[in-house]
């Protein structure tokens, strides 16, 4: 998860780009009503926005990027820390503008916040005409009916099966390439400083058919990557009821390399408890499932680990790591580190840094303690590093991490990689990019390549966050 993504969706150039008939007829149906979206949070709030196009879209809404000619605001939120919310209300400001000019305008939250704050939302943010929660967009269209009528409108239950899983979502500002398919949603693990399971729900897995068949839909389509996502894939579990077959991570992960071995696989997130040996002989056996893992850490002592309720220790992350390096040597690596949680001392904080310098990561998502209400944590221990200690440690992490990185990315100076190409760099039209297997942002001259090609680029240059090079034969 963890970057914080913020999209706004062009549903209107989705129109243009759209070949599925289908896509163009629910258009077609009435653009009266327009929608806008903006996700904030993980990939799968960004991947939740699309069934929420898909079900505004059967309802005849269409979609503007332009808040001003909308006639329904929704802003999918992330409640993982507290900045994050800040900026949500900060957003929410700015948006109700819109009531200006359109007094019959709605606004809708939706997603984490909607569900950590319920209807107290309405109270807090006086212009919220809806709140709904990850669990309840089924139910939107009654839900923005009854706004209309003039009553605010709340629905916050979870449920334990909904995976919206017949719901054909609709890809929003993406670069028609690669794209991200829910496999799961929820979480279980409670780890003691997280809010996800009390906003997500309980864990449940989607129909691994329904999974396929939508990674067959997007190579049909054009897409060439594919991104399984779940808080915790590796404990990905669904009966086949007709076969009475059982399908975990490792066997979905095949499934979907089948599809077409020119369809790329990726995965996040994995938990280093659960990674399994199947999981990493899968990723060996399949040219198409690439070899990167995000296997966030969060601290690299075990006391603190244990207070976090992460389910492992130092050693036993250290060993997953060596196992990994073992079976797939050219594998790269990525985490996400908390620092200043609860009672962590200096000490401790040195060993998140150590094992760090022990694993070198290609990329780390890293993040001061933010206490979140209602959880383990909050409610039993103390928030008790200072923050300018929080700081401190967070400058010390970032630092290593970037002066690691920059020198990985140092070795690669002179290598050949296989790059799917994405779309025109943002600087240039000249200049396409493109990832690795690894999941490395490659930048190169675009030559006769084109978005979703496969080229072989040498590296000629790097930074600690990006690579240049060039096609080559
Ligand atoms: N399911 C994933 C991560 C989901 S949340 C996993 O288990 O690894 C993404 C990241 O946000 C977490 O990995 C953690 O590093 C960070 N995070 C979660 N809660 C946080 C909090 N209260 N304060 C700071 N960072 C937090
Ligand atoms: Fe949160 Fe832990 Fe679940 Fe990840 S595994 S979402 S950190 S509770
Ligand atoms: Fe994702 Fe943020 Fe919710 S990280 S699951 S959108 S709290």
């Amino acid at each position: 998860m963890a970057a914080q993504y913020s999209g706004v969706i062009d549903l209107e150039k989705k129109i243009d780009e759209a070949r599925q008939g289908e896509v163009l007829d629910a258009f077609d149906k009435n653009t009266d009503k327009k929608f806008y979206i903006e996700s904030y949070g993980c990939s799968m709030n960004f991947s939740d926005s699309e069934v929420i196009a898909s079900i505004l879209n059967k309802e005849g809404f269409g979609g503007t990027k332009n808040f001003l000619d909308a006639d329904l605001l929704l802003i999918n939120t992330c409640s993982i820390r507290d900045n994050a919310e800040q900026r949500v209300r900060a957003r929410l400001q700015q948006l109700k503008k819109v009531k200006e000019t359109n007094s019959n305008a709605l606004i809708g939250v939706m997603g984490c916040m909607a569900e950590r704050l319920k209807k107290k939302l309405l109270e807090e943010e006086k212009i919220v005409d809806l709140v709904v929660g990850p669990d309840a967009y089924r139910e939107l269209p009654q839900l923005v009916k009854t706004a209309e009528d003039g009553q605010k409108s709340v629905n916050v239950l979870l449920s334990r099966e909904e995976t919206y899983a017949d719901i054909s979502p609709i890809r929003l500002g993406g670069n028609g390439i690669t794209a991200f398919i829910s496999i799961m949603r929820g979480c279980d693990n409670m780890c003691s400083f997280c809010v996800v399971p009390f906003t997500r729900g309980r864990e449940r897995s989607r129909d691994a058919l329904s999974i396929v068949k939508e990674a067959e839909d997007l190579f049909n389509d054009g897409y060439r990557e594919v991104t399984l996502l779940g808080q915790n894939v590796d404990s990905y579990h669904w009966e086949d009821k007709e076969s009475d077959e059982s399908i975990n991570f490792a066997d979905l992960l095949a499934l979907v390399a089948q599809v077409n071995p020119k369809l790329r696989v990726r995965f996040s997130t994995s938990h280093p408890k659960d990674i399994t040996e199947q999981v990493l002989d899968t990723m060996i056996q399949y040219d198409n499932i690439c070899k990167s893992i995000h296997l966030p850490v969060q601290s690299g002592n075990s006391r603190i680990l244990e207070k976090m309720n992460r389910g492992y220790t130092r050693e036993w992350y250290m060993e997953k790591v060596d196992l990994i390096r073992k079976k797939i040597p050219e594998c790269s690596l990525t985490a996400d580190v908390i620092t200043g949680f609860c009672s962590e001392t200096e000490e401790e904080h040195q060993d998140t840094l150590s094992i760090m310098e022990y694993v070198k990561y290609d990329f780390a998502y890293m993040f001061k303690y933010s206490e979140r209400p209602g959880t383990h944590a909050a409610k039993n221990f103390e928030d008790d590093v200072p923050e300018d200690v929080k700081s401190r440690r967070l400058d010390e992490i970032i630092a290593l991490q970037h002066k690691q990185a920059k020198a990985i990315n140092e070795h690669e100076l002179g290598k050949v990689y296989e790059v799917l190409v994405e779309k025109a760099s943002k600087r240039s039209e000249d200049e396409l990019t493109g990832r690795s297997s690894q999941n490395k942002l490659i930048i190169f001259p675009k030559g006769n390549a084109k978005p979703g090609d496969y080229v072989n680029v040498k590296i000629t240059d790097s930074t600690h966050a990006t690579l240049k090079g060039e096609i080559t034969g």
